[in-house]
């Protein structure tokens, strides 16, 4: 049973955070489009470690088949040292209820670790991933993952936040792999909270990033955030591009 356009019931999770998410969306769909060999080469190699940040984990199901698949890989890569690939992932959600669910459930404890983050709040963001970096001398993760969590950001914050969200994570990381939901998607998030009678979401009748957001995304990251596209991964079964960007080496 597959909600329309995936996203559902936007009244009991104004933001996205659906508790049975992966009831409907199970990370495997997505991850046998993404080729692990293609996400390694983000990495250090070397046997340095690798750092990941998973913005809006929901209660960390993704997070952790990203992880498996990741470190799962078998392939004779010469980025890759014999021992694997040693990848600390930073899963982050503004719900706590979900968070606590990831870190309870957490198998990789090790390596996986979760907070409760509003990724649109400046002074809490400083404050969790600057010293989660330090530990890594790290300043910038190797990789952030950002699946279907741009449009809840943008009918909460609205062009301006969306902008700003997206500047904010190309600046955190060497490569960015993301999946905006498109446009279908906010309409039906919209029409579903009118429906239970709830309040509407602030920001959706006056966006002016619309019709094609997902290549509005793409323009916005290679045009301001110096980032370029390289890999598209094709489209989920709820036609929602995967699309691979890396850190721009000039400038
Ligand atoms: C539709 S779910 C996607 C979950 C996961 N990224 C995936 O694709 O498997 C969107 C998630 O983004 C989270 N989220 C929404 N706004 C957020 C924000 N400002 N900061 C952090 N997480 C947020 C929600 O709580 C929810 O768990």
């Amino acid at each position: 049973m597959k909600p329309e356009n995936g996203e559902c019931e936007p009244g009991a999770a104004p933001y996205g955070n659906f508790t049975n998410y992966y009831r409907f969306n199970p990370p495997g769909e997505r991850l046998r489009l993404i080729p692990a060999g293609d996400l390694v080469e983000v990495f250090p190699g070397g046997g340095a470690v690798s750092v990941a940040l998973d913005v809006g984990c929901n209660c960390g199901d993704f997070s952790v088949a990203m992880y498996k698949h990741l470190c799962d890989l078998k392939q004779n890569l010469t980025w890759v040292s014999p021992d694997g690939i040693d990848l600390k992932l930073l899963g982050c959600d503004i719900d706590a209820d979900l968070i606590q669910r990831a870190t309870e459930s957490n198998s990789f404890p090790e390596s996986i670790s979760y907070v409760t983050l509003d990724i649109m709040d400046l002074a809490s963001r400083e404050a969790v991933l600057k010293p989660y970096l330090d530990k890594f001398h790290r300043t910038s993760f190797d990789i952030c993952f950002c699946m279907s969590v741009t449009m809840w950001i943008h009918l909460h914050h609205g062009d301006q936040g969306l902008l700003d969200f997206l500047f904010c994570v190309s600046g955190l990381c060497e490569a960015l792999l993301i999946e905006p939901q498109p446009w279908k998607c906010y309409r039906s998030a919209a029409r579903r909270l009118r429906k239970l009678g709830k309040s509407k979401f602030d920001h959706f009748k006056t966006l002016s990033i619309k019709g094609d957001v997902t290549q509005k995304i793409q323009q916005f990251l290679i045009t301001d955030c110096n980032m370029e596209l390289v890999q598209r991964f094709g489209s989920t079964s709820w036609d929602r591009s995967l699309l691979l960007f890396k850190k721009c080496s000039f400038s």
